[in-house]
């Protein structure tokens, strides 16, 4: 029988580079079990709202910092093409579509627009700095604060790959989603290891909200009715059908968030009520930022200042259709233009939204029309605390 003599040396070598070996795996290993929760480096931010309750002024206080890609809307995509389902069925193809943004993947567009397409072809486009500027647009520089009208002139004819090839050079990338209506349905993306998601709910009266819709009734009734699952028959939401889910699902987002949370939601849920946003704003867009990991540049802070005050180029006509302080007058003007009628419905139908979010009930059109009473209450009053709480598994 033939020996094979091996050197001891190698023998040597051989044990030594192979206890090295174990050595590593092991220790990626307990870094992986006493880690969990180790996620990738970019920010993956969902500002989760409803129709007409500031989001696009929220989405727009992101889009214009130089460290985010924003998208607003992208699952309009969604309910435009299968507008014959309901907002439940479509859930997931949403969720699809939010995922594989956030991983800049733009292919999942193919299945809503199969032709050849320009950058002007995704929803919002012109709303997002990110597709107005380098890489995607050689018109504007990053650090730019851009006006969706000068964006649209200039930057429309690029070709649709740009939109992955610009998001691939953020660090955060933001989206801002109306269609949304369960909070658990967004689980499998905080649990996702390769992503980084941070959830902004935000929030608005209802009576308010009712008020800013009347405004838009035409523009609203599809959505409607992907709501209402009416198999693509638009509805005008005349008897608060709508409301009453939109109500219902912010409920649903903020009790499963603050009551009994799952430990994955540590530190990645955040609500902002749009009335303590119009009333405070640098601290609210600052309580945000560092929320999403973010610094307030001296640009962005001169920006916020000009745009809250009604002052700068542009002024009142672009990208915010109304100031900050505009604002503070028109959150309150449903108290003036609403019947006291339709008020008692709303408070209805919506009382537990009204009651939990923080806001107070009226019971009289004395009440209703008394400026001086304010009823949104205090921010943060008894709210949810980690450190107080040992979330359960
Ligand atoms: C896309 O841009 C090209 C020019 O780059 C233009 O010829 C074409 O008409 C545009 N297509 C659409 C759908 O706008
Ligand atoms: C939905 O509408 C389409 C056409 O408008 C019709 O063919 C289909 O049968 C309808 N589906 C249901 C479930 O009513
Ligand atoms: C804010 O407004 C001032 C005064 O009009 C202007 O000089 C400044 O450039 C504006 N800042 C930004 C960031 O738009």
């Amino acid at each position: 029988m033939a020996r094979i003599r091996i050197p001891s040396a190698i023998v040597i070598i051989f044990v030594a580079v192979q206890t090295g070996f174990l050595l590593f795996m092991y220790a990626r290993y307990s870094n992986f079990m006493t880690q969990p929760e180790e996620k990738p480096s970019q920010v993956h931010i969902l500002i989760l709202s409803s129709w007409r309750s500031g989001s696009s002024f929220v989405g727009q206080l992101f889009s214009q910092h130089p460290s985010v890609f924003y998208l607003m809307e992208p699952a309009w995509h969604v309910w435009v093409t299968m507008y014959q389902n309901s907002a439940k069925v479509l859930h997931m193809a949403v969720r699809d579509l939010v995922r594989s943004v956030f991983l800049c993947d733009m292919s999942v567009f193919d299945a809503y627009m199969p032709w050849k397409r320009n950058l002007s072809d995704l929803f919002q486009w012109a709303v997002s700095r990110a597709l107005c500027s380098a890489p995607a647009c050689d018109s504007f520089q990053r650090t730019d604060i851009t006006s969706e009208m000068a964006c649209k002139t200039l930057c429309g004819r690029y070709p649709f790959s740009k939109v992955e090839e610009a998001c691939k050079t953020y660090s955060h990338i933001v989206i801002k989603e109306v269609r949304f209506f369960d909070l658990k349905v967004l689980y499998p993306l905080l649990t996702d290891p390769s992503l980084n998601l941070k959830i902004i709910h935000l929030v608005r009266d209802p009576r308010a909200v009712v008020k800013s819709r009347e405004q838009s009734v035409k523009a609203l009734a599809r959505d409607n009715g992907i709501v209402l699952s009416t198999n693509g028959t638009k509805v005008e939401d005349s008897k608060y059908k709508v409301m009453q889910e939109i109500c219902r699902s912010h409920v649903q987002i903020y009790e499963t968030a603050t009551l009994k949370p799952p430990h994955f939601l540590k530190d990645r849920y955040l609500m902002i009520r749009f009335e303590d946003l119009v009333r405070d704003p640098l601290s609210e867009i600052s309580e945000m930022y560092k929320f999403a990991d973010l610094s307030l540049t001296p640009m962005l802070k001169s920006w916020i200042y000009n745009i809250t005050h009604g002052e700068g180029p542009g002024k009142k006509k672009e990208a915010f259709k109304i100031t900050s302080r505009d604002a503070v007058s028109v959150s309150q003007a449903w108290r003036n233009d609403l019947s006291f009628q339709k008020i008692k419905k709303i408070q209805e139908i919506c009382r537990g939204a009204i009651n939990i979010l923080g806001y107070q009930l009226v019971d009289s059109e004395k009440e209703q029309r008394d400026l001086s009473l304010d009823l949104v209450l205090p921010r943060r009053q008894n709210q949810f605390s980690w450190s107080s709480f040992n979330p359960e598994h």
